[in-house]
């Protein structure tokens, strides 16, 4: 049924929302002590420089990590040189009851969740009538599985808190295929989290904001291989691959009072390599 005038101007009680007590001065606004903030897939790559800038920002970390055990002497680190609280966990985010009981153990260690970052990933690489069965699950375990129980419970955690924030970690594959590899399944993956993120940005309205970050090639383990390198070079206008130092400022924002009218956005950095 169609709105009629007389719907459009009726005052609808509680609306227009207050505006949120946040700092006026902008870099107020960046901080995060007193923040506990979820980074999964924290060991290395993307995940690490966004725990990294998270405790730069004065934030308490979990780092999610899975094989590279690596992350548990990154997190002391990261603890000492900031003078944050820093833990890594082992969780495998395609195993629900993992996922589950991980979120369970930061809320019972650090007392809450305010920021999630559903970041971990994998690819193979490869075109569909390539892939086996089995590497397609995988990919679907990891990337969308991964994501959906990721945001299932600390959903649930939010909506108790009666405050979060989610930050889904995309693809720019969501948004193109013409990228140097054949790559369907991994494309797909993508677009699926990223329909999700803007969908629970809807859902999750009264509680929590939503965000996707939709990265383009970046210099870590699942960057540009060698088959795809010169291609990614030639195709971003900025001629080169991101560095991760250069991303983390996009999660810190998003995860950050700086962001506080986002919700349901999908922040492409890419380099220009999307450009039309
Ligand atoms: P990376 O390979 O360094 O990091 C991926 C992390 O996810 C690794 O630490 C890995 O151990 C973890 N992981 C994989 N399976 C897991 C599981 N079952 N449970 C828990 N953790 C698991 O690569 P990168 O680049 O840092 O990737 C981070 C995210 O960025 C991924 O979601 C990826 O799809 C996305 N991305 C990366 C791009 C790039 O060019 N580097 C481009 C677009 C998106």
């Amino acid at each position: 049924m169609s709105m009629t005038v007389e719907d459009c101007t009726r005052v609808r009680p509680g609306f227009p929302r207050p505006v949120p007590d946040t700092p006026n001065n902008v870099l107020q606004q960046f901080q995060m002590k007193g923040k506990v903030v979820v980074v999964t897939g924290a060991a290395d790559g993307i995940g690490f420089a966004v725990a990294e800038g998270m405790a730069e920002a004065g934030a308490d970390v979990a780092m999610w990590y899975n094989s590279n055990d690596a992350a548990v002497e990154r997190a002391k680190g990261l603890g000492a040189m900031h003078n944050v609280r820093a833990v890594a966990y082992q969780v495998d985010v395609s195993e629900a009851e993992q996922v589950k009981s991980g979120i369970e153990r930061v809320v019972g260690e650090f007392g809450k969740i305010d920021v999630f970052v559903a970041n971990a990933g994998m690819s193979i690489s490869k075109p569909i009538l390539e892939q086996t069965l089995e590497e397609y699950q995988k990919q679907m375990s990891v990337n969308v599985d991964g994501v959906v129980f990721c945001s299932k419970y600390i959903g649930a955690v939010f909506k108790s808190q009666g405050h979060g924030n989610l930050i889904i970690t995309s693809s720019m594959s969501a948004h193109i295929v013409n990228v140097p590899v054949d790559q369907p399944v991994y494309n797909a993956t993508k677009a699926f989290v990223t329909h999700f993120g803007k969908s629970l940005a809807r859902e999750w309205r009264e509680f929590a904001r939503v965000n996707v970050v939709s990265p383009g090639f970046f210099d870590t383990k699942m960057g540009a291989g060698e088959l795809a390198l010169q291609e990614a070079y030639r195709m971003a206008a900025l001629g080169r691959q991101g560095h991760v130092k250069e991303i983390k400022g996009v999660y810190l924002y998003l995860g950050s009072e700086a962001s506080s009218f986002m919700t349901g956005s999908d922040v492409l950095i890419d380099g220009g390599y999307v450009l039309p």
